[in-house]
């Protein structure tokens, strides 16, 4: 219906990038699922003020009202979202203009049409992303690959465009990263060449910002940063990150050495078990390891700089003396109501980094907390102390405690046995 649309306008109308990619890359019995799909529109326009692509979309949404338009980039991008349509289940479509002409032109022009659907591709990434496929009349249907993308496919491998892409856009490294990962691809060897060019020519500084000058770029950074770590594939993708010294996209301080790698390791296998619907956000606390080592007040910077939520700066700023402080308290107690006291304060993110920061012995007491201690209750409750006559007050939590304390070192069992400590 979109292209048909293009096509009363007289526009041309592309799908492109990872969409075309994935339909490529499947086998013909398999069944794709799109949910994110880039369309590009070429066309004139009638106003300097929106392009064809918001055009179109703005068509597309009065006819189809139950979907949401959004319009964004300096009004050369308009995207559609239809959330959980019965028609279309969830969908998010793209529609961007390729040219910034506003005059007429001959749509029939086919050296005008390929020349602006040509450059657009070549703005692209990696030669995999930057192929098309024509939806609208003449020859609807027919894949456009000026850059070698279908050899790259069957050859499996992840070639940039051109000499300075990464130079101008850093977080491409991830990118090239992550699909090389994902789609087990190699990264092409002179598009790793320009990878370590770029990071040796200082790219850190420009990721950096200093005040205001890159904000888009480090939403970017931090968005690749995140689909890298949330990914199933976190391990490898870290891996070649590293290898390739890209890390320092992030700071120029990051390393990924033996321990810091097994802290994120062990952390990530807690969080798998402790928190099994990924509440506290695992791919937050991966990194929070990863810039660990910077210094507190560039780590702090660092983690406003990528507006990292709430709960995450807080734990960035902490300081790691307090990991040591709780490992000295911790090992001083006997009793395990000790140890308690010292552990339930805190949140089970706060208490896995303390694990992965002290010694082995530490660590269990603090696994045996999580999985044990913290699931102990006293045999009697608030409610048991009324019915047996006790008048509500500031005791009650004084007994309570008594009462929790003595059933985790094991002293009490029976509410018989606590109603006498009560007594
Ligand atoms: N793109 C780019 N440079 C970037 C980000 C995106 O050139 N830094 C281009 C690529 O051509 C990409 C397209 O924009 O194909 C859409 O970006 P995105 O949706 O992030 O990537 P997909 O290729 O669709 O990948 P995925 O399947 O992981 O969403």
């Amino acid at each position: 219906m979109i292209a048909k649309e293009a096509e009363d306008q007289g526009w041309h109308l592309y799908i492109v990038g990872g969409a075309v990619r994935d339909l490529l890359l499947t086998n013909n019995n398999q069944k794709v699922s799109l949910q994110d799909i880039d369309l590009v529109v070429d066309g004139f326009h009638r106003s300097a003020d929106v392009g064809a692509g918001v055009e179109l979309a703005s068509t597309i949404q009065k006819k189809y009202p139950n979907c949401r338009l959004s319009v964004h980039g300096e009004f050369q991008t308009a995207a559609l979202l239809w959330h959980k349509d019965p028609e279309f289940g969830s969908l998010w479509i793209d529609i961007a203009t390729s040219r910034t002409e506003f005059y007429p032109y001959p749509a029939a022009n086919p050296e005008v049409e390929s020349s602006s659907i040509r450059q657009d591709l070549y703005r692209r990434d990696f030669t995999i992303n930057a192929l098309a496929v024509r939806l609208t009349p003449p020859r609807e249907g027919e894949l456009l690959d000026f850059f070698g993308g279908l050899l790259d496919l069957k050859g499996k491998e992840v070639r940039v465009l051109h000499a300075n892409s990464f130079i101008e856009d850093p977080t491409r490294i991830y990118r090239a990263v992550r699909f090389a990962v994902r789609l087990n691809f190699d990264i092409e060897p002179q598009t790793e060449t320009y990878i370590r060019y770029a990071i040796e020519s200082g790219i850190y500084d420009k990721l950096k910002l200093k005040n205001h000058v890159t904000p888009a770029l480090t939403t970017r950074l931090k968005a690749e940063s995140k689909y890298i770590l949330e990914a199933n594939y976190w391990k490898p993708a870290l891996q070649l990150l590293s290898d390739l010294d890209s890390l320092k996209c992030l700071h120029n301080q990051v390393i990924l050495d033996d321990k810091i790698w097994w802290q994120i390791r062990c952390a990530s296998r807690w969080l798998r078990y402790l928190d099994p619907d990924n509440n506290i956000g695992h791919w937050l606390i991966r990194l929070e390891i990863l810039i660990s080592k910077i210094n507190p007040q560039e780590r702090k910077q660092l983690a406003l700089n990528l507006h990292l939520p709430k709960d995450s700066l807080e734990r960035i700023d902490k300081d790691n003396i307090i990991y040591s402080e709780i490992q000295e308290l911790l090992l001083k107690c006997n009793k395990i109501s000790d140890k308690y006291k010292q552990l339930y304060r805190n949140k089970l993110a706060d208490l896995i980094l303390v694990a992965v920061n002290s010694k082995k012995e530490v660590r269990r007491i603090i696994w045996q907390y999580l999985t044990q201690w913290s699931k102990i209750q006293a045999p009697l409750n608030g409610n048991d102390l009324k019915r047996m006559g006790y008048k509500p007050g500031p005791q009650y939590k004084l007994v309570l405690d008594r009462l929790l304390a003595l059933t985790l070192d094991g002293e009490i069992k029976t509410q018989q046995e606590a109603a006498i400590i009560v007594k």
